[in-house]
């Protein structure tokens, strides 16, 4: 559950009983209030009986520190000046909320001697803290030090830049408060998590003034969705089509549409996975969770921009009504699928939501972001996504976005040579590729559905779930894309 720590900007502080967090560079930067903390210095003997340097996220923790009003003394480390950019500082929050842990009160004095903080670097700061603060301790009954995290802490950043950066506090909450809930969702287990309520969360949205339709197996029939409904009809729960949509923009703008893969549990079907691993598959709904997560930021800060979300959720399992390999389905589109292999699934659910939203939104651009292939995480790991486009405007747009967020992807190739590997003898193209590129037969395929709208596929396979641990989060799930998409939308769409 999200957790959420009280954060407070003051431009002055006494320093009193609690934690006190001063900063030191490898440069010879210091906190401005370390003489309020640390009267004494005792926290520069501590450093050079520790050898503490200054590197760049190093912490020193000193304990009942002899003629300080405080209980404890952390300082953390910021290395040289020149490397503290905007993550910089989010991640600085995180490492501080990380090694405070439990304290009930904490004072971070983060103006420097010689620069101060600007309401940036404040708001920044904040916003590691509340990403940190993330726990997914829903059925833990009994809590332990390690779920009962900073919950109930109330932190007083200290800085000049105060009043300013409590304006800004409120677009940092509600990037946080997205990325909780797409975290929540990745972690979720399937069996409390399928399409119905993944789709009750889409329309929980409605509260932030997101307008929100649920389409139902019926619904989609009638509208053709073949390729979705294949997939879902080894499942006893029933397939959903959420469509949100957030109108902050001018009446006559095209929106800005993302499309998520929720398959709220992946057994590949009949083509079924090994059971080593397969509980991971919780997760496969990465994508769809990233889009719910990014309209829950763009409507909590009111985004000035026209914005769709469209997901398509889905259980993939084995049964007596499941679809076979060899099968051939109808897409929305009127094109013809073969299903070589019932684990392919995703493309399958994300090609009829792609040809949906075209149809009916004619968007400005299309970007989908699915755990679509274990073929990227071969080709890239965990630290990149695999971004693939029909545009390179927008390519070089989402790009910058990732780089600015710390979400990086990687430009993966496209091109006929590709394409013409999922041609099909028995119909208009078949669900997989040969044995090579399979990230990018993927992506070939999605393709196919999108027309000459500008579009760009996000392969969150490596980074939405099973997540490198980092100073902003520990959680499984990682709330991948949030932040990216918001920043895409801020960035390109709302000036
Ligand atoms: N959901 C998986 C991809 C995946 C793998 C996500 C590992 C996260 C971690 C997807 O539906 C899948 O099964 N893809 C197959 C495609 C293959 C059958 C062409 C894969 O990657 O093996
Ligand atoms: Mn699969
Ligand atoms: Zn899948």
């Amino acid at each position: 559950m999200p957790m959420k720590p009280e954060i407070i900007f003051s431009r002055t502080a006494k320093q009193s009983s609690g934690v006190a967090v001063i900063l030191s560079g490898a440069d010879g930067a210091v906190s401005a209030g370390a003489g309020i903390a640390d009267p004494q210095e005792v926290s520069k003997k501590a450093a050079k009986i520790a050898d503490f340097k200054g590197k760049e996220m190093a912490t020193l923790d000193i304990l009942a520190p002899a003629g300080s009003p405080a209980d404890r003394i952390v300082v953390v480390g910021l290395g040289e000046a020149d490397a503290r950019g905007e993550q910089f500082w989010i991640r600085l929050g995180g490492q501080i909320c990380g090694t405070v842990k439990s304290a009930k009160k904490v004072t971070i004095w983060l103006d420097l001697a010689d620069a101060k903080a600007t309401a940036e670097i404040a708001a920044n700061v904040a916003l590691g803290i509340m990403l940190r603060a993330y726990r997914f301790d829903t059925y833990k009954t009994r809590k332990s030090d390690e779920t009962d995290g900073p919950g109930n802490v109330r932190f007083t950043i200290v800085c000049s830049a105060a009043t300013t950066a409590k304006r800004l506090l409120g677009d940092a909450a509600a990037v946080a408060g997205g990325v909780a809930l797409a975290r929540d969702l990745v972690n979720e287990p399937a069996n409390i998590l399928g399409p119905v309520e993944f789709a009750a969360k889409a329309k929980a949205l409605a509260e932030l003034g997101v307008k929100v339709e649920i389409l139902t197996e019926r619904e989609m029939k009638k509208l053709g969705m073949g390729a979705l409904l294949g997939v879902a009809q080894g499942s006893v729960r029933p397939p959903r089509l959420a469509v949100m949509q957030w109108s902050g923009g001018k009446a006559k703008e095209k929106p800005v549409a993302l499309i998520g893969k929720g398959v709220v549990f992946d057994t590949g079907g009949i083509s079924m996975k090994p059971a080593s691993g397969m509980e991971d598959m919780k997760g496969d709904m990465g994508g769809a969770a990233a889009v719910i997560g990014a309209m829950h930021v763009l409507a909590s800060r009111k985004a000035k921009a026209n914005v769709v979300g469209i997901i398509g959720l889905v259980e993939n399992m084995p049964d007596g009504n499941a679809q076979r390999p060899g099968d051939i389905v109808t897409s929305m589109s009127g094109q013809t699928i073969e299903v070589l292999n019932t684990d392919a699934e995703g493309r399958l659910v994300l090609c009829d939501a792609l040809w949906y939203c075209n149809d009916r939104f004619k968007p400005a651009c299309m970007i989908n972001l699915a755990t679509l292939t274990g073929a990227i995480l071969v080709a890239l790991g965990k630290n990149h996504a695999g971004l693939f486009s029909n545009d390179d405007g927008l390519a070089a747009q989402l790009s910058a976005a990732g780089i600015a967020t710390a979400e990086t992807m990687w430009r993966m190739p496209m091109g006929p040579e590709y394409d013409k590997l999922i041609d099909s003898k028995n119909a208009d193209m078949k669900n997989i590729g040969g044995r090579y590129a399979g990230a990018i037969t993927a992506a070939q395929f999605l393709k196919r559905f999108v027309g000459e709208t500008p579009w760009a596929h996000i392969d969150v396979a490596g980074t939405a779930m099973g997540s490198v641990s980092t100073e902003i989060n520990k959680s499984w799930g990682s709330g991948y894309g949030v932040r990216l998409l918001d920043r895409f939308v801020r960035d390109n769409y709302e000036r």
